[in-house]
């Protein structure tokens, strides 16, 4: 729970989550107060608590930012308290803590990222001000819709249930450091690593004490976000393009080499080219463009697989070409540059889906959802 200027607000969100203790039979709960040395003495009050709730944690830092002070937390708790959960919830009493047990459950059933959602049917923002609203529903559309996370209604939403091996997967120094972008590149990073997400309808009120510390800062930090959200999203394909492109040159100086510096036949010098740039782009695609890909093919098995989707990918350009050529009579040059994109989107599939296929490892991406509950249906838990 991260604060910054929080003490009149922990005094009772804090009792008021440790009520709910006796509700959870599965786990122990703990709270974690990561507090940026706010001036008003809620390290304080904390401390005061501290001794009535002996699962009560503090630790404090420099105001970095919301991002940073739950990077620490959560770097904290997994070093320090071996968590199985990992909770995101604010300090000012929008969240209503007794959905606690509600997402614990949900955890157990196996969503491994159980999120309080604002926009999803049945969520709302009550209090919200028509400027608020408006900012939080075109973000929350622009990072759903550009950065490439459909599925999710509410993708800033400071109230989730993480597990916390999911957690443990995220690359932690690609997440942005402030408010509203850390949520949304958090979500993206544990969709990424397989999580298994259900949305909790939640009404989220006006805080009790003090103001919104969301600046913004945290607003173009959000914009610029989704931004490279999206890139981070077609970076294999950029990658893939890239190293294509690079052939093309390698081909060309190849063959001017063998044959204004060797005087090598034509006929001869073209195949060479065309094999060497082959196995180029190859080592580029399999130590940069895929590096990070678990297969189990071995590495000549797909050396033949990249010629092969080659092969098909010229089959590909060839025939693209001449139906625009002969069918639609359009420019040859228009006719094959259509061509050679088709082509390469087909290299770029084949290769990705054979070539350098993943191995699907048991994520929670693949559990069936058989028996699970939806509580956006109104279904209640066993
Ligand atoms: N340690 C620390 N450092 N805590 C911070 C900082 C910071 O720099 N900035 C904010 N907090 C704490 C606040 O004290 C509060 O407990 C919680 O983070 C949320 O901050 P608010 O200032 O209350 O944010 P909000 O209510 O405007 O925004 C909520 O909705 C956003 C999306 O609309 C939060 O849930 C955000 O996380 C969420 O992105
Ligand atoms: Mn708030």
């Amino acid at each position: 729970m991260p604060t910054y200027n929080e003490a009149e607000n922990v005094k009772f969100v804090i009792p008021g989550i440790f009520a709910q203790a006796e509700k959870i039979s599965t786990h122990e709960l703990h709270v974690l107060v990561v507090d940026d040395n706010s001036p008003d003495g809620t390290q304080d009050v904390v401390s005061g608590l501290m001794k009535q709730y002996k699962n009560l944690h503090l630790i404090s830092g420099k105001k970095e930012g919301l991002g940073e002070a739950y990077k620490r937390g959560m770097a904290y708790a997994s070093e320090n308290l071996s968590p199985d959960l990992v909770f995101e919830m604010d300090a000012d009493g929008q969240h209503d803590a007794s959905l606690i047990p509600l997402f614990i459950d949900l955890a157990n059933h196996g969503f491994s990222l159980v999120i309080g959602s604002r926009f999803a049917p049945g969520g709302s923002t009550p209090d919200f001000s028509f400027r608020r609203k408006l900012i939080s529903l075109v973000g929350n559309w622009m990072i759903r819709f550009l950065g490439g996370l459909p599925r999710i209604h509410d993708c800033t939403s400071g109230y989730r249930c993480i597990k916390a091996e999911v957690l443990e997967k995220c690359e932690f120094g690609f997440l942005s450091t402030r408010g509203y972008s850390f949520q949304s590149s958090l979500l993206f990073e544990l969709l990424r690593n397989g999580a298994h997400v259900i949305e909790v309808p939640i009404v989220f009120p006006d805080r009790q004490y003090g103001e919104s510390k969301l600046s913004m800062q945290d607003q173009v930090e959000f914009l610029v976000n989704i931004a490279k959200l999206r890139f981070r999203q077609s970076e294999e394909f950029i990658k893939f393009l890239i190293v294509g492109f690079s052939g093309v040159f390698v081909n060309l100086g190849i063959y001017i080499f063998l044959t204004r510096v060797l005087g090598v036949a034509l006929e001869v010098a073209s195949p060479i080219a065309i094999e060497i740039s082959i196995i180029t782009n190859f080592l580029l695609n399999h130590y940069w463009t895929f590096n990070d890909r678990t297969t189990e093919t071995s590495f000549f098995h797909k050396l033949f697989r990249f010629h092969m989707a080659a092969g098909v990918a010229g089959v590909v350009n060839y025939a693209v070409f001449l139906l625009l050529l002969n069918v639609f009579n359009m420019h040859d040059i228009l006719s094959n540059i259509i061509g050679i994109c088709a082509g390469a989107l087909f290299n770029y599939f084949l290769n990705s889906y054979w070539t350098w296929k993943k191995i699907e490892a048991g994520t929670d991406a693949n559990e069936s959802e058989q028996g699970a509950p939806d509580p956006a249906s109104g279904a209640k838990l066993p």
